[in-house]
């Protein structure tokens, strides 16, 4: 991911972020990108960027913030191949665990998370704000 991919990223952010403003998510995502590069990616088409992942870390454990792909590129692949990458480069970096935050209103992405073998260990109530419950799912990496 580079800085100029931003606008678009924090467009799709919105998909996995029902709680988010767009404007306020982009200083976010901005962060994150500025704090870990390797660790956030794109997916493009036609030079268009039609998908996203980013985590943040803390020690060894990494937490899956945001992964959206477009609505209208969804169920072609593309999720698995941004999850696949960043796994891959969390491994590499020794991360040992990644949570997945999924707002309830994200509920649909949960068979996503099994698919790659991540498991339900909980729920937060208002995790992202009043109101804005989240499912926690996790995935051992080592
Ligand atoms: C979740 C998301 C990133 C998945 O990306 P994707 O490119 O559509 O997923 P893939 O095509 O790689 O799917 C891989 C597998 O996951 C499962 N899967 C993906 N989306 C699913 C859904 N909505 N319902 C059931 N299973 C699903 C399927 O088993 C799928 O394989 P199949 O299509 O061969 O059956 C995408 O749906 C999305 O952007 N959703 C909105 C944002 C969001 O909720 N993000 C997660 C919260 S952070």
């Amino acid at each position: 991911m580079r800085r100029s991919d931003l606008d678009t990223v924090s467009e799709l952010a919105m998909l996995a972020n029902p709680f988010a403003t767009k404007e306020k998510y982009r200083e976010h995502l901005l962060d994150e990108l500025e704090e870990n590069p390797d660790l956030s990616f794109v997916g493009a088409k036609n030079g268009k960027v039609i998908g996203y992942v980013q985590v943040e870390v803390h020690n060894d454990q990494a937490v899956l913030e945001d992964i959206a792909v477009a609505k209208e590129y969804q169920r072609k692949g593309i999720g698995k191949r941004l999850l696949n990458k960043e796994l891959k480069a969390l491994k590499r970096k020794g991360a040992g665990t990644i949570l997945a935050e999924v707002h309830y209103k994200c509920a649909p992405a949960i068979p996503f998370y099994y698919k790659h073998n991540f498991r339900i260990i909980g729920f937060v109530q208002d995790y992202f704000g009043v109101g804005h419950d989240t499912i926690i799912l996790k995935l051992l990496l080592q």
